[in-house]
C-alpha cells in the first residue's frame, strides 16, 4: 500500500517504519505525502488505539527532510514545502490517538521535528538529536523552532538551533527532549507496553488530555484553563467516566467501551 513505509497493526498498535535506509530515511515528497496518509488512517482506523513511528535500519530514526529536492526551490516553494510538513506534523501532534516516536539513531532537521510532533519520545543509546539547518543556511521548516522552544524551553533551544550541534541520546534525556533511553531491542517493546497502558483508559479522556496539553504548549493559559473545564464536564457525560469512577469504588478494574 505504500512504497516508502512499512505498517503492520497487531494488539491495535499500529507500528510505522519510514523505509529509506540507504538515505537514513530521509523525508523526500513521497515520504511526507504517505506519512499524510497514514495519520489519516491511524485516525479513522477504529482497530487502532496508538502508533509507534520509528526508522529503518539501526543508524537513523530519520536524518531530515531530503536535502536532495532543496536544490532549486524558489522563496515560495520553499514556503509551500513548510507549509505543507507543517500540516502533516500538525495532524500528528493533533492525532486523538497517542503516537510515540520511537528514534533509533538520528533524528536530525525533519527527523527532530518529526519526533517533537509526537506525543512521546523513547530513544536508543546512539540515537543524536538535532536541528542542524544552519549549516545549510536554513532555518527549522516543519515546526522546529516552535515545538523545540515549547519541549526543552528557550535558552536551550537556541543553542541547539543556532550551533546546529547534535545532542546524543543522555543529553536529550536530560534536556526533556526524550523520556527514556531504552536498548534498541527494547525499543519497540517499551513503546508498545507504554501504548497497551495508555490503550486500557478510556479513549476520549486520553484525547481530551492531549487536546489540553497541545493548547498549553502553544502558550494558550487562559483559553486552556478554560478548555480543559468544559472538556473535564464533557467527560462527565460519558459512559466511560461513570465506569471508570464505579470500578474505583467496587474495587475492581474498569472495562471502558470509549462511549
Ligand atoms: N537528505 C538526503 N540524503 C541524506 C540525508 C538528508 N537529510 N541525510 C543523509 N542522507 C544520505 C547521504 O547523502 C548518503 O547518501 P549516499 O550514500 O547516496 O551518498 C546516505 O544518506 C548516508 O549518509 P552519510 O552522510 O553518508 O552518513 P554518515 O554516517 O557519514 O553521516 C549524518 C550521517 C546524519 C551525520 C549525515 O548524513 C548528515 O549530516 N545528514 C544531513 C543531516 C541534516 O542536515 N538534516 C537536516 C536537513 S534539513
Amino acid at each position: 500500500m505504500y512504497t516508502t513505509l512499512h505498517t503492520y497493526l497487531t494488539d491495535n498498535i499500529l507500528t510505522i517504519t519510514i523505509n529509506r535506509p540507504d538515505k537514513l530515511n530521509a523525508l523526500n515528497k513521497t515520504v511526507m505525502s504517505e506519512l499524510g496518509e497514514v495519520v489519516s488512517e491511524i485516525y479513522v482506523n477504529k482497530d487502532i488505539k496508538g502508533a509507534i513511528l520509528t526508522g529503518a535500519g539501526s543508524k537513523a530514526f530519520v536524518a531530515g527532510a531530503d536535502i536532495s529536492e532543496f536544490q532549486g526551490l524558489s522563496a515560495s516553494e520553499g514556503e509551500d514545502l513548510a507549509r505543507r510538513g507543517q500540516e502533516i506534523f500538525a495532524r500528528i501532534e493533533s492525532s486523538p490517538k497517542p503516537i510515540i516516536a520511537a528514534v533509533n539513531g538520528f533524528a536530525l532537521g525533519g527527523g527532530c521535528e518529526l519526533a517533537m510532533a509526537c506525543h512521546i519520545r523513547l530513544c536508543t543509546p546512539n540515537a543524536r538529536l538535532g536541528q542542524p539547518e544552519v549549516n545549510l543556511g536554513l532555518i527549522p521548516g516543519y515546526g522546529g523552532t516552535q515545538r523545540l522552544t515549547r519541549i526543552i524551553g528557550k535558552g536551550k533551544a537556541l543553542e541547539l538551533m543556532l550551533t546546529g550541534r547534535m545532542a546524543d541520546a543522555q543529553e536529550a534525556l536530560q534536556i526533556g527532549l526524550v523520556n527514556y533511553i531504552i536498548d534498541p531491542d527494547e525499543l519497540l517493546t517499551k513503546c508498545r507496553e507504554m501504548l497497551a497502558i495508555i490503550g486500557e483508559k478510556a479513549p476520549l479522556a486520553i484525547a481530551k488530555i492531549i487536546e489540553c496539553a497541545n493548547i498549553a504548549a502553544e502558550g494558550g493559559a487562559e483559553d486552556g484553563f478554560l478548555y480543559e473545564q468544559e472538556s473535564f464536564g464533557e467527560c462527565f457525560g460519558t459512559e466511560d467516566m461513570k465506569e471508570g469512577a464505579t470500578a474505583f469504588l467496587e474495587k475492581r478494574k474498569p472495562r471502558f467501551t470509549g462511549k
